[in-house]
This record gives C-alpha cells, sequence and structure tokens, in this order.
C-alpha cells in the first residue's frame, strides 16, 4: 500500500466511460489531492491525440488521479514523464525489463505496455487539478489487429500480470516520482528518464514535416531532442512520435 498522499481515497468502478472523466467528476466536486479512480473496463477510454485507448474487461490497468501540485500551467506537461518513470520502476518491479518513448509511453522489448494521459482544468489562467490517468497493459493476451505489431502485455512478456499488486507496486512509485517532480523540477527527473530512454530510430511528424533520428534525451523543458542522420539536432514539443520499426511493421 502506498503509505503517503496518494491513494489515500480510492474508487473503484466495474465500468465507466474513462477513469479520467470519473476522477474529474470527482474533482470538480472537491476530491482531494491524490485521489485514486480505477475501473475494470473503459467503453470509451482515450489516449493522446483524440486516440482511444483499447479498455476491454479483465485484467488490465485503467487508473486516474486527481492531482492539485502548487505549479503554473505550463509545469504540467512534464507530469507525465514522471509518471512514465514510475510506471517503468513498477514493471521492472513486475519482472520485466522496460523503456520510455517520448513523451508517454512505456515498452517493454520495442513494443508499447503503457500509455499515460495528463489533463488538466485551469481556472483564470491558474492551475486547478491535472487527471493523470495511466493504462497499462497486463492480462492482454491479444490486439486488435491495427495494435498487434506495436502493443504487448505484462502477460505476454512473462512478467507477474496481477492487478492487485501491480497497483500497490505502482502507487508507491508514482508518489515517489511526483513527490522528486515538485521538490526538484524537471532537472530531478530528466536523469531518471534519460537512464530508461528507448535508444531505438525514430520517425517524428511535426505538422506534416517528418524528421528521422536517434532520441538524444530530454531538455530542461521537457522537449525531446533528435539528432538526424546528418548530425543536425531538432528539438520536439510537439508531434507524432513513432519507432521506425512499428512503421515497417504496420
Ligand atoms: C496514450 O498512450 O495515448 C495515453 C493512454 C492513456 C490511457 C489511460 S487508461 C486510464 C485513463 N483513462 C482514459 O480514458 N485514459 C487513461
Amino acid at each position: 500500500m502506498a503509505g503517503g498522499w496518494l491513494g489515500g481515497e480510492r474508487v473503484h468502478l466495474a465500468r465507466c466511460a474513462s477513469t479520467n472523466d470519473e476522477a474529474s467528476r470527482l474533482a470538480r466536486a472537491g476530491a482531494q489531492h491524490g485521489t485514486v479512480v480505477t475501473a475494470d473496463e473503459q467503453t470509451a477510454g482515450r489516449g493522446r491525440r483524440g486516440r482511444s485507448w483499447h479498455s476491454p474487461a479483465g485484467d488490465n490497468l485503467y487508473l486516474s488521479c486527481v492531482l492539485r501540485p502548487d505549479i503554473e500551467p505550463l509545469d504540467v506537461p512534464p507530469i507525465a514523464l514522471a509518471a512514465g518513470v514510475a510506471v517503468s520502476d513498477a514493471v521492472n518491479a513486475a519482472g520485466l525489463e522496460t523503456s520510455v518513448k517520448w513523451p508517454n509511453d512505456v515498452l517493454c522489448c520495442g513494443k508499447k505496455l503503457a500509455g499515460i494521459l495528463a489533463e488538466m482544468s485551469t481556472h483564470d489562467q491558474r492551475l486547478d487539478y491535472v487527471i493523470l490517468g495511466i493504462g497499462v497493459n497486463l492480462g492482454n493476451q491479444s490486439f486488435p489487429t491495427e495494435l498487434a505489431a506495436r502493443a504487448t502485455s505484462i502477460s505476454l512478456e512473462g512478467g507477474d500480470d496481477d492487478p492487485t499488486r501491480f497497483t500497490e507496486r505502482l502507487l508507491p512509485c508514482l508518489e515517489d516520482t511526483l513527490d522528486v517532480y515538485a521538490a526538484g523540477g524537471l532537472g530531478a527527473i530528466a536523469p531518471r528518464w534519460r537512464e530508461r530512454m528507448h535508444e531505438g530510430l525514430l520517425r517524428i511528424d511535426v505538422a506534416g514535416d517528418a524528421i528521422e533520428g536517434m532520441p538524444r534525451g530530454i531538455d530542461d523543458e521537457g522537449a525531446l531532442l533528435v539528432e538526424d542522420a546528418a548530425g543536425a539536432r531538432h528539438r520536439i514539443v510537439a508531434g507524432d512520435v513513432e519507432l521506425v520499426g512499428w512503421l515497417e511493421a504496420s
């Protein structure tokens, strides 16, 4: 069990549209910092860039936290980087090696195992709350055709896929990395993220332009640094980042 502020209040639902929506509803009603919502199934689970998140009933993790950090809205996106480090640590504790891919993926054997979606609510340009949503493929034995080449689960990779044990491992890791971020900013998280960074060739689509290159870490603002074949460095603040292996496979 997490012994601190994260998960002191917990809500578990058999089914909901999205745990991010449920957590957001609770936040609007005054839920405290650290409230955690989980579900067995999501009927409209969502990911970044308007994508859906495959959320069948069964042994996967769909978890959202209500966070009320004392930070500016501009400082919210790195929370997803910090969460990636925490998820990576929890999966390692479940017996698997992992890497992180900017901005919000956790990979195992080069395939996506988990995704993170941080959404915020602001009032008069001040941060009201953040909903940090985490989806981890624990027990999936198969995926829809369009995901099959790029997605995996803890079960498929031979790790400990028990949802209760995984959640109890994840919450302390998450609490720790969020505390480190709150105290030291991105500078305190960046080295931990860099250690876990997936080293494969990336293709990034930025407003219709494609860049291919190797990841070289993140800078002090959380932007991804990429070096192309000509040695030119690119700083990526937004865009669709895919492993070149995924593109070949799709
Ligand atoms: C991504 O990889 O694009 C992010 C996926 C985030 C999925 C999680 S599952 C729990 C929470 N509820 C949602 O609807 N989305 C997040």
